[in-house]
């Protein structure tokens, strides 16, 4: 929807490329070299280097990779951000932030020289997967058969999970992979093997059980390799490489995705997801010997609404616990903290009760309490609240934890129960709480300042003329279009039941039309993905749609709620479509008004 001076010839840079420059680049980074930036929470703020102002209204987010200013409506990813400060098109914007991290735009991109190495890598991983499960079943790989079998593994998770064995001698695999047609560099490049002294190849793996890790599109993208010895290091894993990046990727979410119903159990080992997933759990993920990422919790976000996090009951895993939790929760996301008993992991613990393991992680999965709850019986252990003085000091830090929930039912819930439990007026703990609770609210109001900032700039919004007349429509609109963006994985059914034609306003027609264009032919639709495809003004209002709508909790079910509404507005008239209507037509229509009503 490019219009006037704005308008650019077809897109020359493949998605790809854009997707790579974009992981390389750190917005906050770009943009402060141009504006002094302070961290504030997860974002940066700053003075709007795009209008005048005296009080920063200017965020840049790092995790979603945008920048918005809720003064004037300037919003985008870094791409867009140079085009506009720097007054370049689109490619050349992309050029100067591909120079800034060392990377070569491709003249052509069927020429994409990235693009055809994460090909072969991919076909080089998925070659290693064959040939170490084929291991597996060869007299070199017997002690490995014979080590999963003792891990209590049936044959069928063997082959679920296609587990494998990666020979001793440290050419096998290069030996192999070459017959097969590929290049040192390439086995190198996948990290399928070292490099030697003299610059050759030898294996990376060798005489380790083989865990292959695969993404969400089914292909093979990195190894975790166990000893099965007391050598150090007892887990080898690949090295990030042009198609792996550990702390995006979760083990086993390929399997758990569509088992999740809702739920996702966080855990700390490849053995302890497979485990759990041969006992029927198959929700189950773990990160890849790494701490939770950011990045990790937002993926999590797109396939559930509740994380069980059931991490090693020793200390490392309880400190792991309380940072998993601080990360997940800004999400969204519920989470609850399951503690398997006697200090075992969630593998030993099922495997110890043999027949019964199933069973008996259910039920410690059922009487799983939420975050809150866990935080609060680990202070009531922190403190010995028999004497006074530690009793005051438990309730200091309890306090801001019940403050911290934003339901007052739930608070209620809890103040009720402690002052049960220790023999406290309930008033005296409530007081506490609110006194805690103001303190929260100054930043609150801050948050309001900045939405009431954002809907005023809406309403003066230049794009969107037809917006003030149609103020519901086009709210259900942009709703629809930032829960696309922002969940791509329900955007296919958002695309199959929503025609263009359902949006009134022709200004969001055109980023829906333009969005579902891109999801039919299976490209990305994230911010930074389609910033080729709007000009600077476009992905402003864009950014400022996705900025202003807080991510959903059941997005599909918004989606739908929004659809609704679309369908609804779009059976009404304006009132001067009343007036030229036949009196038959508006007979049908007032039936039709009636209808909807009916339904509601
Ligand atoms: P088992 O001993 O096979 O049951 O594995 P575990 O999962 O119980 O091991 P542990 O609790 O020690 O480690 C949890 C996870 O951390 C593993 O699954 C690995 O992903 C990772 N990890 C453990 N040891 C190492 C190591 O030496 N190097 C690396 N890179 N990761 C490790
Ligand atoms: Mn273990």
């Amino acid at each position: 929807m490019r219009t006037g001076k704005e308008s650019v010839k077809k897109l020359p840079i493949s998605d790809q490329f854009i997707q790579e420059l974009k992981s390389r680049t750190a917005i906050e980074e770009v943009i402060s070299e141009y504006v002094q930036l302070k961290k504030s929470g997860r974002n940066y703020m700053g003075l709007c280097p795009f209008h005048n102002e005296k009080t920063p209204s200017f965020s840049v987010s790092p995790e979603n990779g945008f920048f918005h200013c809720f003064g004037c409506g300037a919003g985008g990813d870094a791409i867009t951000f140079i085009r506009k400060i720097e007054n370049l098109d689109y490619v050349e914007a992309v050029n100067l932030l591909a120079a800034r991290v060392g990377m070569t735009v491709p003249k052509d991109n069927r020429d994409d020289g990235m693009g055809r190495l994460k090909t072969r890598i991919y076909e080089a991983n998925r070659e290693a997967a064959r040939f170490y499960h084929k291991q597996l079943y060869a007299p070199d790989g017997k002690q490995a058969l014979e080590y999963l079998r003792k891990r209590q593994l049936t044959e069928k998770t063997i082959i679920h999970f296609g587990l494998g064995y990666s020979p001793a001698s440290r050419f096998e695999l290069v030996n192999y992979l070459k017959s097969k047609g590929f290049s040192g560099s390439e086995i190198i490049a996948a990290n399928l093997a070292n490099q030697s002294k003299k610059g050759n190849p030898f294996d990376r793996f060798s005489d380790r059980v083989m865990f292959p890790i695969i993404d969400l599109r089914g292909n093979v993208i990195a190894f975790g390799g166990r000893i099965m010895s007391d050598i150090k290091p007892k887990y080898l894993n690949t090295s990030d490489t042009p198609v792996f990046n550990k702390s995006r990727s979760l083990f086993a979410l390929q399997f758990a995705k569509n088992k999740a119903n809702g739920q996702l159990i966080l855990v700390e080992g490849y053995m302890d997801v497979i485990a759990l997933h041969q006992a029927g759990f198959e929700n189950a993920v773990a990160t890849l010997g790494t701490a939770l990422t950011n990045e990790q919790a937002i993926l999590i976000k797109r396939y559930c609404d509740e994380v069980v996090i059931c991490y090693d009951a020793d200390e490392a895993g309880q400190r792991a616990t309380e940072r998993a939790i601080g990360i997940l929760r800004p999400t969204g996301l519920r989470v609850k903290v399951l503690t398997v008993p006697n200090g075992k992991d969630p593998d030993e613990f099922i495997k110890s009760y043999g027949e019964q393991g199933s069973a008996r992680f259910r039920m410690l999965l059922e009487k799983t309490g939420n975050d809150i709850e866990y935080a609060i019986s680990k202070l009531r252990t922190e403190f010995n609240t028999d004497i006074d003085a530690q009793r005051v000091e438990f309730f200091n830090r309890v306090t801001p934890v019940i403050a911290g929930i934003d339901n007052p039912v739930e608070r209620d819930v809890y103040i009720t129960r402690l002052s049960e439990e220790l023999n406290v007026e309930k008033s005296a703990i409530a007081n506490l709480v609110r006194k805690k609770f103001r303190r929260n609210e100054s930043k609150l109001r801050n948050d309001e300042q900045k939405r009431a900032a954002n809907e005023l700039s809406a309403i003066n919004n230049k794009m969107n003329k037809e917006k003030r007349f149609r103020l519901r429509a086009a709210s259900a609109e942009e709703a629809l279009i930032a829960v696309m963006i922002t969940n791509p994985d329900i955007a296919v059914k958002i695309v199959e039941r929503v025609q263009p034609e359902l949006f009134p306003t022709a200004f969001n027609r055109s980023i829906y039309e333009i969005l579902s264009q891109r999801v039919k032919s299976g490209r990305e639709i994230s911010l930074e993905d389609i910033s080729g495809d709007f000009s600077v003004d476009e992905m402003g209002s864009i950014t400022g749609i996705v900025a202003s709508h807080p991510r959903e909790n059941d997005p599909a079910a918004a989606a739908r709620e929004y659809i609704e509404v679309l369908e609804d507005e779009n059976g009404r008239l304006t009132p001067k479509q009343i007036e030229q209507s036949e009196p038959q037509d508006l007979n049908e229509y007032i039936k039709k008004l009636r209808k909807m009503k009916d339904k509601r």
